[in-house]
């Protein structure tokens, strides 16, 4: 047990579960392509299985814990309650980072779910049910695959990193420059680029040491709140993209594999202030 008046083990049992049968669900469907509505815009897609996944795991977490709170993608778009985050136990929940590609039945989406406690996180759990990568942390006891410790990669140098980060899903002509300049900026400069479509499971390649750095613009909490402690437990660091200290909220990410190269990157950086944030 962590905080005293939270079972930190009951709640890493039940969304263990939870995100078991979530799994399964969203493995099924992503064996047909997959009908959608648009959100935002016409690249920010919503589907019945994230809709259907965020009400499975919101409403098995509350029969066990009627007094946690949420914070989940479909129903802030929804517009739902305003994401502000408490001192109350919180799951921030994406029920399915990756829409694009589960839409196209491109199988990497994940389910990303994360546990805050004090503003805290304590519990980080991605899970890619199509390809049976579940990545797993708990505060101060390490992250894992499928039960097996990983680590950062631990590399220093910005040439020789492997670099992930997406185009997001904007079509904000400022964003697009920032983010087009960027890639022209840092391809040069780092061993190369990766993509995989679902920002959680970018972080999840920083955690297992297969890339060195993520960074992204215009991220949501529930994009990263799972991933963050993944790297963290890991033994890497995520920092906001201007070199300072992190902010769920903010909507920017930068995560490596060292302070050193984490440090280095955000130099190189055209920065970009994400609106509305997520609070
Ligand atoms: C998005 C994906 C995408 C990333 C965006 C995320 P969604 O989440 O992870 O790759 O670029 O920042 O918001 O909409 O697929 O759940
Ligand atoms: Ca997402």
């Amino acid at each position: 047990m962590g905080d005293c008046s939270v079972d930190l083990d009951k709640c890493f049992e039940v969304v263990s579960q939870l995100v078991d049968k979530a799994g399964a669900l969203v493995a099924k469907r992503n064996e047909t392509r997959q009908e959608f509505e648009e959100k935002a815009n016409d690249i920010d897609l919503v589907t019945a299985t994230d809709k259907e996944v965020e009400q499975l795991l919101i409403n098995g977490l509350l029969d066990v814990f009627p007094d946690h709170k949420f914070i989940g993608e479909e129903e802030s778009a929804a517009g739902g309650a305003p994401n502000k985050l408490t001192d109350a136990p919180t799951w921030i929940i994406d029920p399915v980072d990756g829409t694009m590609n589960f839409v196209h039945s491109f199988p990497h989406s994940c389910i990303s779910i994360g546990l805050k406690v004090n503003k805290v996180t304590e519990i980080g759990i991605v899970f890619n049910p199509m390809l049976g990568q579940r990545f797993s942390a708990r505060r101060g006891q390490g992250a894992y695959l499928n039960g097996r410790r990983i680590h950062v990669s631990g590399q220093k140098e910005l040439g020789k990193s492997l670099v992930t980060t997406e185009f997001g899903t904007s079509r904000d002509t400022e964003k697009l420059k920032v983010v087009f300049e960027n890639f022209q900026n840092i391809v040069p400069k780092v061993h190369g680029f990766r993509m995989l479509g679902a920002a959680a499971l970018n972080l999840c390649m920083v955690a297992l040491g297969a890339a060195d750095i993520n960074f992204e613009f215009g991220v949501h909490a529930w994009d990263v709140c799972a991933g963050e402690l993944l790297v963290l437990e890991a033994g890497g660091v995520v920092i906001d993209t201007t070199g300072g200290k992190f902010d769920i909220m903010s909507r920017r990410i930068l995560a490596a594999s060292s302070e050193e190269l984490a440090q280095e990157f955000a130099k190189h950086l055209t920065q970009f202030s994400p609106q509305p944030r997520d609070d």
